[in-house]
């Protein structure tokens, strides 16, 4: 029982899958919808709120040495995942990688575990999407019942001149320095977070009705978020104030991670979150026209151009005011009030790319997951419902409707740091399993045709799994004991079900090192 726990799956087999694509998905991606889907998972929460939280907190402008770090972290195990992804591409991501290296046990566990990253994603981005849109609307003069705009159990309250914000101790703390005594403010309690709802609901329609029709969506939103952070590039970079800059680096204030090295390293902790998503191209593998070719070039694509505009966006926004002002939700309408009255015109416009840049965030992440079930229940491991591709569609309906009922429950009731940390333990722990894999798949089965080849192995696979552990282990425990519950959760299910519907362990499908 413990070896056949370990049985891989064979690459041979998964090969032929690939070519033969029984499963019955569309080819339809081209090179360009593949970056374009991971610039669409990429930039999204992570630059439009993150930054300047990170920066005001933890960095300051040295937020952008944090951006390469983390950068640096994704740039490896993104190159472990562009050789699997055009070795083997098969729409499960690391989770295939994994079934094909470290065995059926592992690969259950990380195709439980990715679900924190996708499903819990697109909860996570709608949260911050229901923000945007509150706050856009509230521009206009429409204002959403405040009840129905926050995590379930969430105290609102009102602040003069300013608006409904969630009620934390910090706030309390604020207040009262300015004389305030929150007691006499206007209290909310918070049933559920329906914006967030609605977009979830939106998106899993749009997912069903198909890839194409998803893709071209997607298309227009990336257009649309990519030229407005070029436009404030472009327009912030004039207005630069040097003295902003300095000191690049701030003292460390005598707490650990607030600035300082250790502000830059926590910093980039956090906005690791920015750069999830590359991987979600992997997810669409059997939907691309020419995947060995084009899959490396979409995952690193994706990669390179988010990475180059964030550090550019990070520059321009610590340069343009003082990073002290930066811990508020939409630190880039914060920015360009710095331009002035006269740049008042770019601050809708900035919500807008930010709805846009968030709302595909949420359409990737949404697309991946349900195509990760679909493999999983292929081969047995879920039950067959979870396979199910619509006739007229041929999109995988059943689980894009479950993954979007899921999705829309958490996304009601959970608040964005809960959801956020656990999207980036799972993530971390997927990355980290990849790079391992690829070492461990060059010694077994040298003899595979690697369209693309991960350079400097073992170098890079183990320095991308060192960084991504160090992350891990940065995280809150609460996070950790959530990480263990949820993967207890998924032991029962294997040992319930998987284990016994294996499709593999049925065949005995045992690879062969040739
Ligand atoms: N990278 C994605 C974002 O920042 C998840 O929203």
């Amino acid at each position: 029982m413990g070896s056949r726990l370990f049985q891989t799956k064979s690459v041979n087999d998964l090969l032929s899958q690939a070519s033969e694509n029984k499963q019955g998905f569309k080819r339809a991606l081209t090179v360009t919808n593949l970056t374009t889907l991971g610039i669409g998972a990429i930039i999204g929460a992570g630059i439009f709120v993150l930054t300047g939280q990170a920066s005001a907190q933890y960095a300051g402008p040295a937020i952008v040495i944090s951006f390469i770090i983390s950068g640096l972290a994704c740039a490896f195990a993104g190159l472990c995942y562009a050789e699997f992804a055009s070795m083997i591409p098969i729409s499960g991501s690391a989770y295939t990688y994994a079934y094909a290296t470290l065995g059926e046990f592992l690969a259950w566990i990380i195709g439980w575990d990715l679900i924190l990253e996708y499903l819990f994603a697109a909860s996570t981005v709608s949260v911050g999407w229901s923000g945007y849109v509150v706050s856009f609307l509230h521009d206009f003069g429409i204002n959403l019942p405040t009840a129905l705009t926050a995590a379930s159990g969430t105290t609102l309250v009102e602040i003069p001149n300013i608006g409904w914000q969630e009620l934390t101790k910090n706030l309390v703390m604020g207040l009262a320095g300015k004389g305030i005594n929150v007691a006499t403010l206007p209290h909310v309690t918070a049933i559920m977070n329906l914006p967030a709802m609605f977009i979830i609901g939106l998106m899993t329609l749009l997912l069903i009705i198909g890839i194409r029709e998803s893709a071209n969506f997607n298309n227009v939103m990336v257009i649309t978020k990519v030229s407005v952070i070029i436009l404030f590039i472009g327009i912030g970079i004039f207005f630069i104030n040097k003295a902003n800059w300095h000191p690049f680096i701030p003292k460390n204030n005598g707490t650990w991670g607030h600035f300082g090295p250790s502000g830059i390293l926590r910093a980039a902790g956090v906005i690791f979150f920015a750069y999830i998503g590359f991987d979600a191209v992997s997810t669409a593998a059997q939907e691309a026209k020419n995947p060995q070719r084009d899959m490396p070039i979409g995952i690193m694509g994706s990669l390179g151009i988010s990475t180059v505009l964030y550090i550019l966006v990070a520059l321009v926004l610590t340069g343009i005011v003082s990073y002290t002002q930066l811990n508020v939700a939409d630190p880039m309408a914060v920015g360009v009030n710095a331009l002035g009255t006269g740049m008042f015109w770019l601050r809708p416009i900035i919500k807008l790319a930010a709805i846009a840049g968030l709302s595909s965030v949420i359409l990737v992440m949404m697309m991946g997951q349900p195509r990760i079930f679909h493999t999983m229940a292929n081969d047995g491991l879920l039950p067959p419902v979870f396979a199910k591709v619509h006739s007229k569609f041929k999109t995988p309906y059943v689980s894009t409707m479950m993954t979007g009922f899921v999705a829309i429950i958490l996304a009601g009731i959970l608040p964005i740091s809960i959801l956020g940390e656990l999207v980036s333990i799972g993530t971390l722990l997927a990355f980290t399993i990849v790079c391992i894999s690829i070492i461990v798949l060059r010694k077994k089965r040298p003899d595979l045709k690697r369209p693309f080849r991960t350079p400097f192995v073992p170098t890079i696979p183990i320095l991308g799994a060192i960084i991504c552990l160090a992350q891990m282990a940065a995280l809150p425990l609460d996070t950790w004991l959530r990480l263990i519950i949820w993967m207890a959760i998924g032991f029962c299910i294997y040992f319930t079900y998987g284990i016994s519907h294996s499709k593999v362990r049925n065949n005995h499908k045992i690879e062969k090192p040739t």
